[in-house]
């Protein structure tokens, strides 16, 4: 795996160089290849020189990707899926539902219902297509620990009755959503297909966005694809570990790669990136403008759909899309209830 490229191959790069350009994110010849010269020779300590043949040879070992036709893009696009959120008015502002192959950015203040999403996203994929879902498995990174089976369970059984029943046939359960014992069988196997890992730092985290490529990769093969990935949260760690201002460069580079990762996933295997980012919900605060997501400049280009949510009354939430290409801007409520996203 890309993790493990031995940079000890590359010119002028030994074992204190190598730990060094790890520790700075460059841990795979990919990122090396695309890096300059300038910035690998200040993160690293060593001379431009040296950084620019560091970045040579990188380029000759590096999978840089290939040019395709445009015949294949299109092939590529109209195998683009889209994920329901069982709730209209959302699907609808989203022009059918979340993307794959796409980023999509769900940013709010704490308790707006982040987690929720992704969690209901991790379910409602499953689901056969004619009633929403992708019919994939899900890869649920968690950089907060908020990752809760049993909010799982609630969710399972919270589905709409059509979509239980398509579930129940398509997995080949026996009964019905009034039966117990198959709905203790269905929400076993709503948990079997969802990957969870947790990561402790943001250099964790990025490791675990390249193995969940390998999980992509694994599944691909079987009958349960991957197809939705969620992060949750993003950008958590990077925020706590790369706090001064003189750090900030460093940080997008960082997430940057990440983000990069991620997008790969989605082109390579149709998976749609569902992503989080918390913001601060005092506008004096240290991060300025409470509708701006953290993450920066860098998440705000490359995420292709970019949406906040603002509470409302009680258990409802206001859930806004903010400049996604091709869709008008709009709103939609919803409610987090115990079973669940329901519409307003
Ligand atoms: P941070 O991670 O702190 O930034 O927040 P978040 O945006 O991820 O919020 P989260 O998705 O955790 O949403 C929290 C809200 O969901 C709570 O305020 C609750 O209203 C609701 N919620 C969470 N779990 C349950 C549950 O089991 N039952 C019900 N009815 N509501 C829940
Ligand atoms: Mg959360």
């Amino acid at each position: 795996m890309a993790a493990d490229a031995d940079l000890e191959s590359l010119p002028g790069v030994g074992p204190a160089t190598a730990q060094k350009l790890r520790e700075n994110g460059y841990e795979s010849f990919q990122s090396l290849a695309v890096a300059g010269p300038g910035e690998l020779a200040n993160s690293a300590d060593i001379g431009e020189n040296t950084a620019s043949d560091i970045v040579n040879a990188a380029r000759q070992e590096a999978d840089i990707g290939d040019f395709e036709t445009g015949t294949d893009v299109l092939e590529r696009r109209e195998r683009i899926g889209k994920l329901s959120w069982l709730v209209d008015d959302v699907d609808d502002l989203l022009g059918g539902g979340v993307e794959t192959q796409s980023i999509t950015e769900v940013y709010g203040e704490f308790g707006s219902g982040k987690s929720q999403i992704t969690h209901q996203l991790a379910v409602n994929v499953q689901l056969p297509t004619e009633v929403g879902g992708l019919r994939g498995c899900a890869v649920f990174i968690d950089s907060e620990d908020t990752f809760r089976p049993e909010r799982i369970e609630d969710m399972v059984r919270g589905l709409p009755e059509e979509a239980l029943e398509a579930t129940i046939e398509d997995r080949g359960l026996e009964g019905s959503p009034d039966d117990e014992d198959t709905m203790e069988e269905l929400v076993a196997d709503f948990l079997e297909k969802i990957h969870v890992a947790k990561a402790f730092n943001s250099n964790h985290q990025i490791l675990l966005a390249e193995k969940a490529q390998d999980v992509a990769s694994k599944q691909e093969e079987t009958e349960w694809p991957v197809r939705v990935v969620a992060v949750d949260s993003l950008t958590a760690h990077f925020r706590a570990e790369y706090v001064g201002r003189g750090q900030l460069a460093e940080r997008q580079q960082k997430l940057n790669k990440h983000i990069h990762d991620l997008m790969r996933i989605g082109d390579l295997y149709n998976t749609a990136m569902i992503v989080t980012n918390q913001v601060a919900s005092n506008p004096d605060a240290f991060f300025g403008d409470p509708t701006q997501p953290i993450g920066g400049n860098i998440l705000g280009h490359s995420s292709t759909f970019r949406m906040y949510l603002r509470k409302s009354k009680a258990n409802k939430r206001i859930v806004k899309l903010v400049d996604a290409p091709n869709l008008a801007d709009g709103e939609a409520v919803i409610r987090i209830e115990g079973e669940g996203l329901k519409p307003e």
